[in-house]
């Protein structure tokens, strides 16, 4: 039976003045082949989408956003429409405190920023958007993976967790490919290294089982 998939991808945008900002390699490759994958298989997908110079793929209701806190707001809006929600999007974990109307000038030979913590998104699904239906976050590790992203399940309440090793420069940001294990609470699924297209009919397939 086709259900409706909330999906977030790509990276974030924080301003720092009228013409910079702060961000990360994310290039939405991911979230987008979920995107296509879940679309390709029936189902009705929501794709809430930082900066990305992607294809939106056809059949997606497509929502660009910027900032994380415009994420927030985005996921906020629509995730009680759906029935199973994946967070792919590489949210920034803070953004600068001040962002001055005008571009910061060059003065000392330092500049010191002060940043302050975005809202966690995934981490809000279930206690503050009361979010019912199946979540699946994903986990950017660059050591322990399986421990961390376990930690990740337990703390945002999610049924599984799609973690990826993001030291690595064959796979995870900006890679076509993509090798990642599926941590649940009590087992561990790992699946062979495969485009991010193949690996995201997987995991929509995965979804759907629980
Ligand atoms: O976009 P690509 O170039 O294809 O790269 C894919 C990817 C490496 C970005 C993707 O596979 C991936 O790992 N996405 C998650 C990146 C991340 O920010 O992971 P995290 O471990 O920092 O965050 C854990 C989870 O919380 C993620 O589901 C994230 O979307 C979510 N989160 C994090 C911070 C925040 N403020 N709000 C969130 O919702």
């Amino acid at each position: 039976m086709a259900k409706h998939f909330l999906i977030t991808a790509g990276p974030t945008h924080e301003p720092l003045d009228p013409v910079r900002y702060l961000t990360n390699r994310s290039s939405g490759k991911m979230g987008y082949a979920l995107a296509g994958a879940a679309a390709h298989e029936g189902h009705r997908v929501t794709l809430i989408s930082g900066p990305c110079d992607l294809e939106v793929p056809e059949g997606v209701d497509y929502l660009p956003v910027e900032t994380a806190a415009e994420m927030y707001e985005a996921v906020s809006r629509y995730i009680g429409k759906a029935q199973i929600a994946i967070f792919a999007a590489a949210v920034a974990d803070y953004r600068p405190v001040n962002v001055p109307e005008q571009k910061i000038k060059k003065t000392g030979n330092t500049l010191t920023l002060e940043l302050v913590k975005n809202p966690d998104i995934l981490g809000s699904a279930r206690e503050v958007f009361g979010y019912k239906g199946t979540l699946i976050g994903f986990a950017a590790e660059t050591e322990n993976v399986e421990d961390n992203a376990r930690g990740k399940l337990q703390r945002k309440g999610c049924d599984f967790v799609v973690a990826n090793d993001v030291s690595r420069q064959d796979i995870g940001f900006n890679a076509s490919e993509n090798e990642v294990s599926l941590v649940y609470a009590n087992h561990t699924e790992a699946l062979p290294k495969d485009d991010k297209y193949q690996l995201s009919l997987e995991i929509i397939k995965k979804s759907l089982e629980v």
